[in-house]
């Protein structure tokens, strides 16, 4: 089945369709916002000569970033409307230049993922978990690091019974319009007063966080960071220690991580060995 045919069927988010309306949103702030993310979480000031790979490029904001910092890039996701996103900003920012390949592809299609080589750099943030088949995807990833090659994975924490509790939520809102809207109404209030809270005892003006000008983490919008949350289906969840060992396992040391004690990601930055 299609990812499109996964959409109509409430199998899977429509990805896509929130990433093409996160590009209306789209400014130099939030650019250089996510060229500053990659620097500090790679530790380093470019990315000149790597060659990076990008799973699940959503915006194709941060291979964007990437390839603003140097990189020669090659992205990829699943989702039709997520690859057209980013060949907009392909076409948008690096119009005569060719070290930008962007394609559709799946990181559970071995044959594909073979066909890709390697990578000095692999990102794949807020991806696998999403794939339907978490573990068989790390894996997958994993064989496109080159010895010495980093590998920046971001996975949802699993947070037990609320995760769970979390899947239904998602799967709801997947499976049509009644279930979108009556999740959101739910849900989109919960999330404006969090924010509200969080402003106001940190004395910020509230209104911020939704302006053009606002520069979140990553360069990502307030607004369809909610939707992701509560459309991104498949869902997987994972604990940092249980990433740990499965990459470990497969030749790889951490060299950096941000971890939650909450519903978000843990971010976790490893280095293949050498030989
Ligand atoms: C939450 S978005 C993250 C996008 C981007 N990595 C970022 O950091 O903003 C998840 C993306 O993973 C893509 N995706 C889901 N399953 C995939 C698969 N099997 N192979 C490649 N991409 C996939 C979705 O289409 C979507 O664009």
């Amino acid at each position: 089945m299609s990812a499109t045919e996964e959409i109509a069927q409430g199998q899977r988010f429509d990805f896509g369709r929130n990433w093409t309306s996160f590009l209306d949103t789209l400014n130099d702030g939030k650019v250089a916002a996510a060229e500053e993310a990659l620097r500090a979480m790679l530790a380093v000031d470019s990315l000149r000569g790597k060659r990076f790979l990008d799973i699940g490029s959503g915006s194709g904001l941060m291979s964007l970033a990437a390839h603003r910092l140097g990189a020669s890039v090659r992205s990829f996701d699943y989702d039709p409307g997520s690859v057209a996103c980013t060949r907009t900003l392909h076409d948008r920012y690096c119009v005569a230049e060719d070290d930008w390949i962007v394609e559709q592809g799946s990181v559970l299609d071995e044959r594909f993922v073979r066909s890709l080589g390697q990578f000095d750099i692999v990102y794949s943030w807020g991806v696998l978990h999403h794939t339907g088949n978490m573990w068989g995807a790390i894996d997958n990833a994993c064989s496109t690091v080159a010895p010495n090659g980093q590998l920046f994975l971001a996975i949802y924490n699993d947070q037990g019974r609320k995760s769970a509790g979390w899947k239904q939520v998602k799967r709801l809102y997947c499976s049509g319009r009644p279930g979108r809207l009556a999740m959101s109404a739910l849900f989109i209030p919960y999330f404006v007063a969090d924010g509200l809270k969080e402003d106001l005892t940190h004395l910020r003006n509230p209104l911020t966080r939704y302006s053009q000008k606002a520069r979140s983490t990553r360069g990502m919008s307030a607004v369809h960071d909610w939707f992701d949350w509560l459309g991104g289906f498949p869902f997987e969840v994972a604990r940092p220690e249980q990433l740990f060992a499965f990459v470990r396992a497969r030749g790889f040391t951490l060299e950096r991580m941000t971890t939650t004690s909450s519903l978000g990601c843990n971010e976790l930055v490893f280095r293949r060995s050498a030989g």
